[in-house]
């Protein structure tokens, strides 16, 4: 089962993807994720995107479909795997279709643009597996650390209002124009990500047929 989860910077992509990745025993892969892992590297590459993701502007597609596709041949993508934040531009989509990379569902999850700034304020991550938590609506067992791997969360640096309105601009530009992409190729579900994870999760597995 290869899924893509679509949806605006905050929508609620990896806090899903993490959800669906227990659920299904499939991998979650995020772009976001991987490129934060490549800034780490030092390199002038990593230098760059670092200079890109702090801005809230899109890395080359080039650079992101070599990670995925290099991800994407992995031994555990086998039975399927959650695609999350790629594709983001229309050439992205065109280029997974085109590498014959076959999606079953693409799942957009919904938010008004009013809610988001909320969420990002009080969101926390991990620098270590790249899990999300908020101050409010989804606290660590411990505060201030990863219940996952254990590591101290940080404040991400795109999650600085002026920045986010910059990634919401971009994603109303160059992402939001793949639900019509996907609609037509009649894999397109459209879920609520303004209400409980849970609820939205819930909604998701139906919506793909899962048992829940
Ligand atoms: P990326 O890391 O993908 O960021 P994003 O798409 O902007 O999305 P976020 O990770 O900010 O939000 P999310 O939808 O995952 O929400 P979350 O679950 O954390 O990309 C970052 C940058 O990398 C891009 O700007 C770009 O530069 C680059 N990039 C990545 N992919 C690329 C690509 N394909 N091409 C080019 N460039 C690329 O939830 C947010 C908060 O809300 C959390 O605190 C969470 O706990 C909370 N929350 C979640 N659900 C709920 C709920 N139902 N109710 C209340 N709170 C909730
Ligand atoms: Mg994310």
């Amino acid at each position: 089962m290869n899924i893509i989860l679509l949806g605006a910077p905050g929508a609620g992509k990896g806090t899903q993807a993490e959800l669906l990745r227990k659920a299904l025993s499939i991998p979650a892969i995020s772009t976001g994720n991987m490129l934060r892992e490549a800034m780490k590297l030092g390199t002038p590459l990593g230098e760059q995107i670092r200079q890109i993701m702090d801005s809230g502007m899109l890395v080359d597609d080039a650079t992101v479909l070599e990670l995925v596709s290099a991800r994407i041949a992995k031994e555990d993508c086998v039975n399927g795997f959650i695609l999350d934040g790629v594709p983001r531009t229309l050439s992205q989509a065109k280029a997974i279709d085109a590498a014959g990379i076959a999606i079953d569902y693409v799942v957009s999850i919904e938010i008004d643009d009013s809610v988001i700034e909320g969420r990002m304020t009080g969101r926390r991550v991990c620098p270590g597996c790249g899990s999300s938590y908020h101050v409010v609506n989804n606290r660590p067992k411990v505060e201030g650390i990863c219940d996952n791997c254990g590591t101290e969360l940080v404040i991400r640096k795109d999650d600085a209002p002026e920045t986010v309105r910059e990634r919401l601009e971009v994603y109303h530009s160059r992402t939001e124009v793949l639900k019509a992409y996907y609609a037509e190729q009649g894999k397109l579900f459209l879920i609520n990500g303004d209400q409980a994870m849970m609820d939205t999760n819930q909604d998701i597995l139906k919506a793909i047929g899962a048992k829940v």
